[in-house]
């Protein structure tokens, strides 16, 4: 996610900025930038690191009492000097930072240029500070006004810091949907993305709230008022948290922090993409291959690890909605087989860090048969990203931990409106299974947020398992995937040898390893082959397996047989993965923790492989 900071008081800005920009780099940027105001609005940015953006001021004026500074997490626009933040207006007297996305910013943009306003960047966000300029010059009102009047007009999620040259004793500070911490001083004021670049200078701070306009002036008090024009008491809390607790959002680590925010980044997955009142399904990114996946004969999947399970899902997922034939591939496999590829191929690469070493050679090697290649990532801008003729960004946000879980979930939702993008194009659904399918897929955040109320219930069972040496996971169908991927996370973050399975595979060997010291999870929701499954439980039971149970809200069968059971809403088979998965990833987690494992770096891991 992006990181803004700003403050105003006595003290030079520019070493509070910098040291606040610090703070805020673990939460992944790509590029920085600062304003300070003196009698002028200067701006200093570049690609890159914090350690890079001090380098470009040295020796330029970074005096100033007021000022704001941005790291940038790319999601419109390259990560290059031009696109970083801060953003100027037009007629350069007004500068803003933004973290969020702006999502009618398209719209606007062209109302604007009709109006005769240039754009130097690709960003939603200095659409946003030209439609403040231009109410300011046209309904000549404060700008603090114009900011309230603007922002009735964006759709979308921000948190923004606008500063204006006009009025150098004045920061105007807003947000609906991003995170925003107002810190207050001795006659200063902080704001920032979260406490971190705050709690050194005061633990007094007002968490502002959603469509809520603050307006801070230097000697008065804190005002804030709605984006509908009412007046809000600000509201002064004292912060608790120490600084590595607040870099972790409050949570023991970043992996859990990041299982804990799937309900948004899933959200954020589909924002501006899944269309439940017009019955649509819109991916940008990809908009002019439409046709050539429509024409391909197949689809291959190339990824890996965690990525590559999100592939598996794919698969099923595609076939079953959009009739086409998906292949999955390892890339480390696909690279060096010779496969057999050629022009009419359809080729997706899935990588969360877009940096992976096999799956940029998988695609290289894909582009030099003539294959088309797609690419679903997390990070804007990486290798991978750059690399492919088009692709779709999952926006989950930056993943730290090394253990992957929202980009899973991510890319599995990216996948689900492929399939159904192409399923409508293709006819291949029925419109009532395609309208009743994307509001489900609606429901899925809440859903999600109701499966990780499971938490405390899922650490009950780790406890119990804590010590085992090995495990199995089972499922069938969508599930078989979900399995694997549970394997995966309890094998790299707690060292415990973990294997996934179709099921049914329990009969052609790995039957042998039953006995009283071999838990069993089973993925056993209610949708799909379920009473196979059953069968499968009950050939485990009978081997003294001990079996630990996902199932379905209510299922009363499952319950009977199984040692635990953790109960998730039910929803439509092929969104199954994006609930069952999570209290898998808490079970990993706890285990983990009570092994005293290094979760977020777990050993011989690296977040990226970007070697062979
Ligand atoms: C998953 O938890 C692991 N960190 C690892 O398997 C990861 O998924 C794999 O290295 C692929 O990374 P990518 O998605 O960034 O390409």
């Amino acid at each position: 996610m992006c990181g803004i900071v700003a403050y105003i008081g006595p003290r030079d800005a520019y070493p509070i900025l910098l040291k606040g920009l610090h703070r805020l780099e673990y939460r992944g940027y790509d590029s920085a930038g600062i304003c300070l105001l003196n009698n002028d609005i200067r701006v200093f940015k570049c690609k890159g690191k914090v350690s890079e953006l001090e380098e470009f001021v040295t020796g330029k004026n970074i005096s100033g009492t007021i000022g704001m500074a941005h790291t940038r997490w790319a999601t419109h626009g390259e990560p290059n000097q031009i696109n970083a933040h801060p953003h100027l207006s037009q007629n350069k007297t007004l500068a803003i930072i933004h973290n969020g996305i702006i999502e009618n910013y398209a719209v606007l943009r062209s109302e604007l240029k009709n109006r005769g306003y240039q754009f130097a960047s690709d960003t939603d966000t200095e659409v946003l500070i030209h439609l403040i300029e231009d109410i300011i010059l046209n309904e000549h009102v404060p700008v603090e006004e114009a900011v309230r009047i603007a922002l009735n007009q964006v759709i979308g999620a921000y948190a923004i810091v606008i500063l204006a040259k006009e009025f150098p004793d004045k920061i105007i500070a807003a947000r609906k949907g991003s995170p925003m911490v107002i810190g207050i001083g001795e006659g200063e004021f902080f704001i920032a993305s979260d406490a971190t670049p705050i709690i050194e200078y005061t633990d007094h701070v007002v968490y502002l709230n959603d469509e809520e306009i603050a307006i801070i002036e230097r000697g008065q008090d804190l005002k804030i008022k709605t984006i509908k024009n009412k007046n809000q008491t600000p509201y002064i809390q004292k912060l608790e948290l120490n600084l590595s607790e607040i870099e972790k959002g409050g949570f023991d680590h970043f992996m859990l922090k990041e299982i804990y925010e799937q309900s948004r980044s899933i959200h954020d997955s589909m924002r501006g993409r899944l269309h439940v009142d017009q019955g649509i399904v819109t991916l940008g990114g990809i908009q002019n291959y439409e046709q050539k996946i429509l024409n391909t004969k197949r689809i291959i999947i190339t990824a890996c690890g965690t990525s590559w399970h999100a592939g598996l899902v794919g698969e099923y997922l595609i076939e079953d909605l959009a009739r086409i034939p998906v292949e999955v591939e390892y890339s480390s496999e696909f690279r060096y087989r010779n496969p057999v590829l050629s022009e009419e191929d359809v080729i997706i690469a899935i990588s969360q860090s877009g940096e992976t070493a096999d799956t940029l050679a998988a695609i290289e090697l894909a582009k030099s048969k003539g294959a088309t290649v797609l690419g679903i990532c997390n990070v804007v801008g990486s290798s991978i990203a750059r690399a492919t003729h088009a692709g779709v960004y999952t926006h989950a946000g930056p993943e730290i931990g090394v253990a992957s879980t929202k980009a899973f979930t991510s890319q599995v939702v990216v996948l689900t409106l492929f399939g159904l993008l192409i399923a409508q194009r293709k006819g291949t659904l029925s419109k009532s299974n395609f309208q009743r399918i994307l509001l489900e897929l609606e429901s899925i955040p809440a859903k999600v947020d109701r499966t990780i109320k499971l938490n405390e219930k899922v650490r009950e069972i780790a406890h119990i398992y804590k010590d085992v040496k090995n495990s199995l996971y089972l499922g069938r169908g969508y599930n078989f995937p979900v399995a694997l991927e549970g394997a995966l996370k309890l094998k790299e973050i707690s060292y415990i040898h973990a294997e996934g399975y179709p099921a049914a595979e329990m009969k052609h060997g790995p039957i042998a390893l039953i006995d009283e010291h071999m838990p069993v999870v089973f993925i056993a929701t209610r949708r799909g082959i379920y009473d196979k499954v059953i069968s499968n439980i009950e050939e485990v039971k009978a081997r003294k397996g001990k079996i630990i149970a996902i199932i379905t809200e209510g299922d009363e069968s499952v319950k009977k047989l199984a040692d635990h059971y953790i109960e998730i809403p039910d929803t439509e088979e092929m969104l199954v993965p994006l609930l069952a998965t999570i209290p898998l990833q808490l079970l990993s987690y706890h285990i983990a923790v009570m092994r005293g494992c290094n979760v977020d770096q777990p050993r011989n891991l690296a977040k990226s492989v970007t070697v062979e």
